[in-house]
């Protein structure tokens, strides 16, 4: 039995697909431990059916009798979903589909970010850390992260850990090794076909990946294309868009935040590493603290990596030039 003060954590959206892959892991612990009491704080839209919907989700978050879930509030009202909450976690926003690409979500999308941005700024906890899987995620972030005047910048965080997941898993089944000896993948940019998955740097059981897999027109011209376009292959296979394993992803993300020590790929605000212009979200490699994170900035990168680099970039800033009636001037 824990004596632990529940944490609260807010999800936007959930009743959606995510959410349904996403609420059950969360109470079961496996985001914030398995000791780690939670209050699970869930919006959802104003409409009856998405209302009913969720309170379908809650039954059956219930039926579950997770013995780590203290409480469930169910609202429409982004100040409620926020009030007090440790952890945001902005998943609720329109998904793309076949033939889209993400960026053009943006003008349905971002406006809902202002809202919710200032809504967190005003109402969650001190401590309170935004985590943005809605798409185009690196620039919603932004959006909502504009609205902070109380919560510091770098707690607004956007998702790429499912494309650096994504990396892993591409690499193992060429080289025909586990997942787990591939070492030192990290994701660069945008959550977009433009992002840059650096195998240059990464490791197959502890030896560069360029001396395990000796095909270097494989890696550029396969591997990366496959790794950026991921999402458009599953929703052309599936006709939705990737949900359980962004949940899986989005849990990896949390809770890999909350571990010193451990390196993962999260897009944070740029204070101008590897040439993302300042401002923009863009993906590096982060090393977890205690009081948050620092950006790894070490990594040396040769001409084809800073190509790469600066045409993600191009694109972040391109999108925040699209938004920018909703930034704050
Ligand atoms: P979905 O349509 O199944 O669910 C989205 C839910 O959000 C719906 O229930 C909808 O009612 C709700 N919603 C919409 N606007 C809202 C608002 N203003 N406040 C609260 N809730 C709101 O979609 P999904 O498959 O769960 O995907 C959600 C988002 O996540 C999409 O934008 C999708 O593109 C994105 N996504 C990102 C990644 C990533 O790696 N970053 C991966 C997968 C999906
Ligand atoms: C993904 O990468 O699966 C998500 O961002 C959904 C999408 O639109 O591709």
């Amino acid at each position: 039995m824990t004596t632990k003060k529940p944490i609260r954590v807010a999800v936007t959206g959930a009743a959606g697909n995510i959410g349904y892959s996403l609420l059950f892991r969360i109470a079961a612990g496996e985001m914030l431990g398995p000791d780690q009491p939670v209050i699970l704080q869930l919006l959802e839209i104003p409409v009856e059916k998405a209302q009913q919907a969720l309170k379908g989700v809650a039954m059956e978050l219930e039926d579950c009798a997770f013995p780590l879930l203290s409480d469930i509030v169910l609202t429409d009202d982004a100040k409620v979903a926020f009030r007090d909450a440790n952890h945001a976690l902005l998943v609720g926003s329109k998904p793309r589909g076949p033939g889209m690409e993400r960026a053009d979500l943006l003008k349905d999308n971002g406006k809902i970010f202002v809202g919710q941005g200032r809504a967190i700024d005003e109402v969650a906890a001190d401590d309170c850390r935004v985590a943005v899987v809605g798409n185009p995620c690196n620039t919603n972030t932004m959006i909502a992260a504009s609205q902070a005047k109380r919560l510091p910048k770098s707690r607004f965080t956007a998702m790429v850990r499912l494309d650096q997941n994504r990396a892993a898993a591409q690499l193992a089944k060429k080289a025909n090794v586990a997942v787990s000896d591939i070492g030192g993948i990290y994701i660069y940019g945008n959550h977009s076909p433009t992002m840059y998955a650096d195998f240059t740097h990464a490791t197959i059981k502890g030896q560069p990946v360029t001396s395990v897999i000796k095909d270097e027109a494989w890696l550029k011209n396969e591997f990366l294309p496959k790794v950026g376009k991921r999402g458009a292959e599953i929703i052309s296979a599936r006709g939705l868009s990737s949900a359980a394993s962004a949940a899986s992803a989005l849990i990896d993300h949390v809770r890999d935040l909350t571990r010193p020590g451990t390196v993962h790929s999260v897009a944070v605000v740029s204070d101008g590493s590897y040439g993302f212009a300042e401002g923009v979200w863009a993906g590096v490699p982060v090393k977890t603290t205690t009081e948050g994170y620092e950006v790894v900035k070490s990594v040396q990168m040769d001409e084809f990596s800073k190509s790469k680099l600066a045409a993600t970039n191009e694109e972040l800033v391109g999108e925040r030039d699209t938004v920018k009636e909703l930034l704050p001037s």
